[in-house]
């Protein structure tokens, strides 16, 4: 059995206060639900005051981003290690924001891969197409590009623990979801790909689904064989919504 999961995603939100607030609400109101893994991605700056509210409870801390070096002379960069110290288990890489604004590429998407894994921390890989090229037919091969410069370069153990996510970029923060029908197209066609590179293990690699998911279309996705949760931006600022779409399977 797949593991299901749901992980929220702040982006560059909240005070650190409010961080806190937000994690003790949500550690509460998941009391009821069961058989899902619960992950919050906070800003660098939240990961350690988080990490105490988290404490032993049964939400897990991830972060967005990691540096593609070990340490050093890389101002304002964290390193992996500072994340696993920090109390965080997961780090989210190669979101399309960090792609499109920070100049990531796939080469740097390597060394970030190897640094998670040298420091215990759980990828969570982000991939995914542009509007311009969905609409051309292309989304396939971008995927399966993405995915075949980075992830199929891992030993099948380190792949044997790496999360993706499939998150179309014309869905993000646009209010704009993929169809249910659209998602399990393409994460059955994530799941083949990485089957054709690592065998069955590829049947046990999680796949979420990211982009203006929400309470109202969550359950929709996650009905979806090969839809095993989500990556949430927006709507994981509230604990409502985010324990709504974490009862959604
Ligand atoms: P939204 O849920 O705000 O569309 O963001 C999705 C996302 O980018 C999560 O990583």
């Amino acid at each position: 059995m797949r593991k299901k999961i749901v992980a929220g995603n702040w982006k560059m939100n909240t005070s650190i206060s409010k961080g806190e607030q937000l994690v003790v609400e949500i550690v509460e109101k998941s009391k009821g639900i069961n058989g899902v893994l619960l992950i919050v991605a906070p800003p660098f700056t939240h990961l350690t005051k988080v990490a105490d509210k988290l404490g032993n409870t049964r939400v897990a801390l991830s972060a967005q981003n990691c540096a593609a070096e070990t340490s050093g002379a890389y101002t304002g960069e964290v390193a992996a290690s500072m994340i696993a110290d920090a109390g965080a288990k997961y780090c989210i890489l190669g979101h399309s924001e960090r792609r499109e604004y920070y100049g990531e590429t796939d080469e740097t998407l390597n060394k970030k891969l190897a640094q998670c894994f040298a420091n215990n921390l759980i990828p969570i890989f982000c991939v995914g197409e542009k509007l311009a090229e969905r609409e051309s037919n292309h989304h396939f091969e971008v995927v399966k590009a993405q995915l075949s410069n980075t992830v199929f370069n891992l030993s099948e153990d380190d792949f044997g623990k790496v999360i993706i996510a499939y998150e179309p970029v014309w869905a993000i923060g646009t209010g704009k979801t993929a169809t249910p029908d659209q998602a399990q197209e393409i994460h059955a066609f994530i799941r083949k790909t990485l089957a054709e590179k690592f065998g069955a293990k590829a049947s046990d690699t999680p796949i979420l689904y990211g982009g203006s998911c929400n309470p109202a279309n969550a359950k929709s996705l996650f009905a979806n064989e090969d839809v095993d949760g989500g990556l949430i931006g927006g709507a994981s600022l509230k604990a409502d919504d985010f324990i709504t779409i974490a009862a959604s399977f």
